[in-house]
């Protein structure tokens, strides 16, 4: 098969390499990284005039972004399949409330919440208690867009600055929920419409430092499964969350196909979804994916044309990544320094912000490389992922000790 993988960071690198892995596909990345440019070729461009240009058999898209824009309607009216939602799928994400309102329909446990058109009635909803609830633009927000307040007077400007455009329109209407506590895990569904092949469990460390302190990042390291989950869980979410989902976008129309993301919380009163995602999560997707022993290809393209999705299997043990990433980010940070040691490793590295400039691979992003390793258990994963992590220098470094500890 010939395959487009849509993105660059370190998801689509870790997409790329799977679907590159059987050694039957061509991969092309648009536009891909310095890390895909190893194996496959990278195309800068409008990605469905690549797509038709190169006549590829199917197309994953990794980041949201294109998904609710619509390519897979685009590429649909060009004849490719592609593995990725439609743009009213995409709502699921695109939309908290309409996420809601789908769980609502299906039966899915997820926080008490109502959505606010204005100010007043929002903090009002909050009472004195703004530290028992959770604020969330109802837009997309680049994951910027959930606060969890401490005091009173915190939620109030939370609110009043959304309403007053902070995040744009994603901030026009907000969600209220209900603040859960427990830990949290993310499960990704394969589904193509109207059926679901979970992928093992996972848990993606989002804070900048050791300990969770510090901002939240787009993830810092990711474990797959985390010791903690019961190993029926995904079966357990398949059954109670993602089936009965696809089951009510069906009966209003809307025929999932691409990778279903649930954000849950293990609360004392069992699983609750805090989020939807309708694509990979980044870095869970460079845990997880090397703990899938079947051909993803073949898994993909049965999702992306409705088709039944072929048996898949995984490996036995556990995965660890660990996210390399330039020093002060979230927050601002330099970039072009050289990247040394990533090549002597036995990891699997995968590239997010790096750039090729005459022939040296140097830094250009927040997070940098992921380095990823299998082990009998998360112990041994863990041990394999760090010494290799310790090899690789750039100035500034900065990665997490404690992924797959702290939860
Ligand atoms: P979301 O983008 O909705 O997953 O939210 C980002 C993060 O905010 C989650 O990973 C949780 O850590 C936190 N969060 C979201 N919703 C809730 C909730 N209802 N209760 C507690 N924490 C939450
Ligand atoms: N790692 C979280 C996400 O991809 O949304």
């Amino acid at each position: 098969m010939k395959i487009l993988v849509i993105g660059s960071g370190g998801r689509e690198h870790a997409l790329a390499w799977a679907l590159h892995s059987n050694g039957a596909n061509t991969v092309l990345v648009n536009p891909g990284n310095p890390g895909t440019a190893e194996f496959a070729r990278n195309i800068v461009g409008d990605s469905v005039e690549i797509a038709v240009k190169e006549s590829v058999d199917l197309v994953v898209v990794g980041p949201e972004a294109p998904l609710v824009n619509g390519i897979a309607g685009h590429l649909a009216k060009k004849g490719i399949p592609c593995f990725g939602p439609s743009a009213e799928c995409a709502r699921l994400e695109g939309s908290k409330w309409f996420a809601k309102e789908i769980m609502a329909s299906a039966g899915v446990p997820t926080a008490t919440g109502q959505k606010f058109s204005d100010p007043l009635s929002a903090i009002d909803y909050m009472g004195q208690y703004p530290d028992k609830f959770v604020i969330k633009a109802d837009g997309l927000a680049a994951g910027k867009g959930v606060y969890l307040p401490g005091t009173k007077k915190e939620s109030d400007t939370i609110i009043g600055d959304l309403f007053k455009g902070s995040l744009g329109q994603a901030g026009a209407s907000v969600v209220i929920e209900q603040r859960l506590e427990g830990r949290e895990v993310s499960v990704l569904a394969v589904c193509n419409g109207t059926d679901a092949v979970i992928l093992p469990p996972s848990r993606d460390h989002k804070r900048a430092f050791d300990g969770d302190m510090g901002p939240n990042t787009g993830g810092m390291g990711a474990v797959c499964p985390p010791t903690d989950v019961p190993y029926d869980f995904g079966e357990y979410v398949r059954e109670r969350v993602i089936l009965p989902v696809l089951k009510v976008m069906n009966e209003k129309g809307m025929e999932f196909r691409g990778v279903l993301y649930a954000g849950l919380m293990i609360t004392e009163f069992g699983p609750f979804v805090l989020e939807f995602n309708v694509r990979f999560g980044d870095p869970e997707t460079q845990a997880v994916l090397p703990m899938v022993k079947s051909d993803i290809a073949a898994l993909f393209l049965a999702a992306a044309n409705g088709e039944e999705l072929p048996p898949v299997e995984f490996r036995d043990g556990a995965s660890a990544c660990i996210i390399l990433a330039s020093g002060g980010y979230p927050g601002s940070y330099s970039k072009g320094y050289k990247i040394t040691g990533y090549k002597d490793t036995e990891s699997l590295v995968f590239h997010a912000g790096t750039s090729e400039i005459d022939g040296t691979i140097v830094t250009s992003g927040g997070r940098v490389i992921g380095v990823t390793a299998l082990g009998e258990d998360i112990d041994e994963a863990l041990e394999k992922a760090y010494r290799d992590a310790d090899m690789i220098e750039f100035e500034g470094k900065h990665m997490r000790r404690d992924i797959g500890v702290t939860v």
